[in-house]
């Protein structure tokens, strides 16, 4: 099959490779899945799970992409709840060869049903970013409506998934980003917008819940924020941002069939809109990867016609 590689971390996506690889099998809990379109996350080659396995083993070459929407063609041993010819859409394993390919084995739990009236591309667009917004809001932030909430990166792919479940639920959302993503962030259904690079962050006043997707110093910022007893939920690696009198959770996204049923209901709905910057064929993914205008939303790979 055809499958994107990395071999080495120094060299970033310029080192991405588009070459022939084995095929894989299905292990047991696992199901085969021939993979129509596929979502890469530009960071990724900056995590550990990559280059190496949950033994600290290399694994390279290893294939990169998390996010997948296709067809189920293999059942392993002992999987539940999914059959040959399904559509799916869902989340891989973080270290294991991933869906920037025409076939991936991964686990039942990672999938969902993809119904049949939403694009291969949307299916793939959603798990990361619609699962991370998800669990942020609900799970680890415990959003109440009415509260205020802080999204940077508002138009963004976690960013604009944030605002829209975020405002659905009956917050008050301020997005933030660059002076460029204003009108974006706005359409997404943010009140109102800080531009990082030219506005004071410190005049949005009091906040109940900061979704952090940036980090560093705007994290720290933003912890300062927070009303008592508000929360400050962070994507960005463990970050010294914390909340005078608050919590504090940095977590990774996990897959969640339930939770990715809700999501793509709301996309069917119309509740909620996908951030698509771009789509490109496999053949033209590692171009794709390496342009170098700015994209904001999520690139996806076409791998099927
Ligand atoms: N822990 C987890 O489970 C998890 C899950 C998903 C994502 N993540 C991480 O979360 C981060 C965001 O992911 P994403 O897919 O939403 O990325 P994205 O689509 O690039 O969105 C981030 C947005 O924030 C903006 N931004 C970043 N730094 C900024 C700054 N200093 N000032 C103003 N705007 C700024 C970006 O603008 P520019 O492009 O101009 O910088 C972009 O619009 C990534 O680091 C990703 O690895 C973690």
């Amino acid at each position: 099959m055809k499958a994107i590689v990395v071999t080495d971390q120094a060299e970033g996506t310029a080192g991405m490779k588009l070459v022939e690889r084995p095929e894989p099998q299905a292990a047991i809990n696992d199901v085969v899945v021939q993979i129509y379109a596929s979502g890469f996350v530009p960071t990724e080659l900056a995590w550990p799970s990559t280059w190496t396995d949950r033994l600290d083993r290399d694994r390279t070459p290893s294939i990169p992409g998390h996010e997948l929407a296709g067809v189920v063609t293999a059942l392993g041993y002992g999987t539940t709840g999914l059959s040959v010819g399904q559509r799916v859409f869902g989340l891989s394993d973080w270290s294991r060869d991933g869906t920037l390919a025409e076939y991936v084995a991964i686990e039942a739990r990672n999938l969902a049903p993809l119904p049949g009236d939403v694009d291969f591309t949307v299916g793939a667009s959603l798990p990361i970013s619609g699962l991370s917004a998800w669990q942020g809001l609900f799970e680890h932030g415990r959003l109440q409506a009415g509260q205020s909430v802080l999204a940077h990166g508002a138009a963004g792919a976690v960013g604009s998934m944030v605002t829209q479940l975020a405002r659905e639920a009956g917050a008050y959302v301020i997005g933030t980003g660059r002076a460029a993503d204003r009108q974006k962030a706005l359409d997404f259904g943010a009140q109102a917008f800080v531009d990082l690079d030219n506005d004071v962050l410190e005049d949005v006043g009091g906040i109940d819940l900061v979704f952090d997707v940036i980090g560093g110093a705007i994290g720290k910022r933003s912890a300062g924020l927070i009303r008592a007893g508000g929360r400050l939920v962070s994507i960005v690696g463990p970050s010294e941002a914390r909340p005078a009198d608050g919590l504090a959770i940095d977590f990774v996204v996990e897959c969640d069939r339930a939770q990715l049923g809700e999501i793509v209901q709301r996309v069917r709905d119309g509740r909620l809109r996908t951030n698509i910057s771009n789509i490109a064929p496999l053949d033209d993914a590692v171009a794709a990867f390496n342009a170098t205008e700015r994209r904001p939303g999520k690139q996806i790979i076409r791998v099927r016609p």
